[in-house]
């Protein structure tokens, strides 16, 4: 693997749950052939890590050291198929993808003492020929100096819309109120933390991807990085 590269550049994609971000910084990630890194699986896997422990959620202090315990692994199949995480040497993949393993992760990345657990792992995945990172905080918090910045939002209506779908596609049993339900209390609770609370960054590009095809999304976000010349 390449070593950690702080001049290597980056381009942040901050957003809500279920703004596209996910998708479109996978696809923007293959376009330029740039690394990728999807601090949303750190927060689920340190949650889902807390919840194997039998943590409650709330002591700070224990979930913090568990935090700063728990190793993380992403092992890219190499069939093109999805990035497995394994959390201390289990393969979470599945675990991870659930609302209540959203929930857990969105509970105790309100934990000062998590996101200062997480920020070095996170800046370390800055490496040539560039990083696209993932997340919420990406821009304003753990990659200020980014010189590319995007702020994906949609309606939340659409937004569980969305991971409805996905999560029907994958097999699991939702309904489309619970997710809306979940959805906003998400971004509540996301947008109202004290630390690295869920807003754009000051030079972010907002896109609202409300009806907007992922394939245009995703040109736009490239137009950022590569201007047609
Ligand atoms: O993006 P994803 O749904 O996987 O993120 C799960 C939760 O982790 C979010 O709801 C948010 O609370 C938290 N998170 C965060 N900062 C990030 C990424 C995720 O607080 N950079």
């Amino acid at each position: 693997m390449t070593p950690a590269s702080p001049s290597a550049p980056v381009l942040t994609i901050d957003g809500p749950s279920g703004s596209g971000k996910g998708t479109v910084s996978r696809l923007v990630a293959e376009a330029l052939g740039w690394h990728l890194l999807d601090s949303g699986a750190l927060y689920r896997a340190v949650g889902y890590a807390a919840g194997s422990a039998d943590l409650d959620l709330s002591d700070v202090d224990a979930v913090t050291r568990c935090a700063q315990a728990t190793k993380i692994r992403f092992r890219d199949p190499g069939d093109g198929g999805e990035t497995r995480v394994i959390v201390n040497g289990h393969d979470a993949t599945d675990e991870l993808r659930t609302e209540t393993a959203g929930a857990a992760a969105s509970a105790i990345a309100a934990i000062p003492g998590v996101r200062a657990a997480l920020f070095e792992r996170q800046r370390g995945f800055r490496r040539a020929p560039g990083l696209v990172a993932d997340g919420r905080d990406m821009g304003t918090v753990i990659f200020p100096d980014a010189p590319y910045k995007v702020f994906l939002t949609a309606s939340a209506a659409e937004r569980a819309q969305r991971r409805y779908k996905q999560l029907k596609a994958k097999g699991l049993s939702v309904t489309l109120a619970a997710l809306l339900h979940e959805i906003e209390a998400r971004d509540a609770r996301d947008a109202a933390r004290v630390v690295a609370p869920l807003k754009p960054a000051a030079d972010a590009v907002t896109i609202d991807t409300t009806g907007m095809p992922v394939q245009t999304v995703v040109s736009r976000v490239l137009a950022l990085v590569r201007p047609a010349s």
